[in-house]
């Protein structure tokens, strides 16, 4: 298929497993946005360093996302791939962007302030510009497109004051301003299994289905969903553990299942037990691939270095371009005898 020329950035945090959530939620769209468009994906291992990770723990999630990441269908040789911490040009470029970066502002951004709360003996200042890494990230590649949550649409405004205060200040329009990537009606909800809400790794590892469980651990964790005394008249309204557990039937099972269920629910012969036993076996058959390619991906070091170094190499081509010119619009220029 033929790429457009719009640039797409977006970087993952090497935090824990690739889950359900993480998957339908941004990594699939990743993989479709791969055949159209010309794509950066990188794990953010520079912006992990705010927790203070020690070295060895560094290295195996950084790996482990990036064995998750191809293992979902991230195809190296149709986007680049590769680690924050290569591109050094990131780092030089966040050092120019903190000089139109205000305290204030800073101080105001609602994870930071989530994160100061969270961690309070550890305020540092990478905490406070995170926002300014993130907008070093995506203006490295003069990208257009973010394909990114609701959660980061606030640093994404920032990297847009950046690139225009940059370009007035400097009388230039060198940096476009990137905008979300929007889903519309692809983007699905995928909700946790304690009936809580959203899926999520920071809930605990029962509420989230990982592409890489293990089939028996999976199943139980299914089972133990919580559900309610049952629908006492027919059509009644749904629960919310109940809603969520059809929600994901929806994404995991066949639809002729899905509607089986729904129609036993109306009309009050569900049995919740049955129910999750065939979400369990659908989820079980939905993850298995996913986990035979994590495994054999992890075995293959040859393979991740291989893909590592290749997308060192394309992103710092194109990292390398934009920082040469910044220096040139910013005044560094080469004295010559
Ligand atoms: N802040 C993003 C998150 O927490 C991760 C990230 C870092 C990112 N740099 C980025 C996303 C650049 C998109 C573009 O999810």
């Amino acid at each position: 298929m033929k790429k457009t020329n719009e640039t797409v950035v977006s970087g993952v945090r090497p935090t824990g497993n690739i889950h359900l959530g993480n998957y339908f939620g941004a990594i699939r769209n990743f993989v479709k946005m791969q055949e159209e468009q010309n794509c950066f994906f990188f794990i953010a291992d520079y912006h992990s360093l705010t927790t203070h990770p020690n070295p060895k723990d560094l290295h195996g999630n950084v790996r482990r996302s990036l064995v998750e990441f191809l293992a979902c269908g991230i195809d190296p040789e149709k986007a680049t791939l590769y680690l924050q911490s290569d591109l050094p040009e990131t780092a030089e470029l966040y050092l120019f962007l903190n000089m139109y970066a205000y305290l204030g502002e800073l101080q105001k951004v609602v994870t930071f302030k989530e994160k100061a709360r969270k961690q309070p003996n550890n305020v540092n200042a990478g905490l406070l510009t995170y926002p300014t890494l993130m907008a070093a990230d995506i203006l490295i590649h003069r990208a257009s497109k973010v394909p990114v949550g609701k959660d980061q649409e606030q640093h994404l405004e920032m990297t847009r004051t950046y690139a225009r205060r940059f370009n007035n200040l400097y009388n230039t329009d060198f940096f476009p301003e990137p905008t979300a990537y929007n889903f519309g009606d692809q983007l699905i909800k995928i909700p946790g299994l304690d009936g809580s809400g959203k899926m999520g790794k920071s809930e605990g590892g029962n509420n989230a289905i990982f592409l890489n469980d293990e089939p028996k651990a999976l199943r139980k964790k299914i089972m133990r969903a919580k559900t309610d005394a049952g629908p006492q008249e027919k059509n009644s309204p749904m629960s919310v553990e109940i809603a969520n557990l059809f929600s994901l039937m929806e994404v995991l099972s066949k639809p002729e299942i899905v509607r089986q269920y729904k129609d036993a629910y109306n009309d009050c012969t569900i049995r919740y037990g049955d129910m999750k036993k065939q979400l369990a076996e659908d989820a079980v058959a939905f993850t298995a691939p996913f986990r035979e390619r994590i495994e054999e991906l992890s075995a293959d070091r040859k393979y991740i270095a291989k893909v590592v170094n290749m997308g060192k190499e394309k992103a710092r081509e194109s990292a390398r371009e934009t920082i040469r010119r910044v220096r040139e619009i910013i005044g560094f220029k080469a004295f010559t005898g």
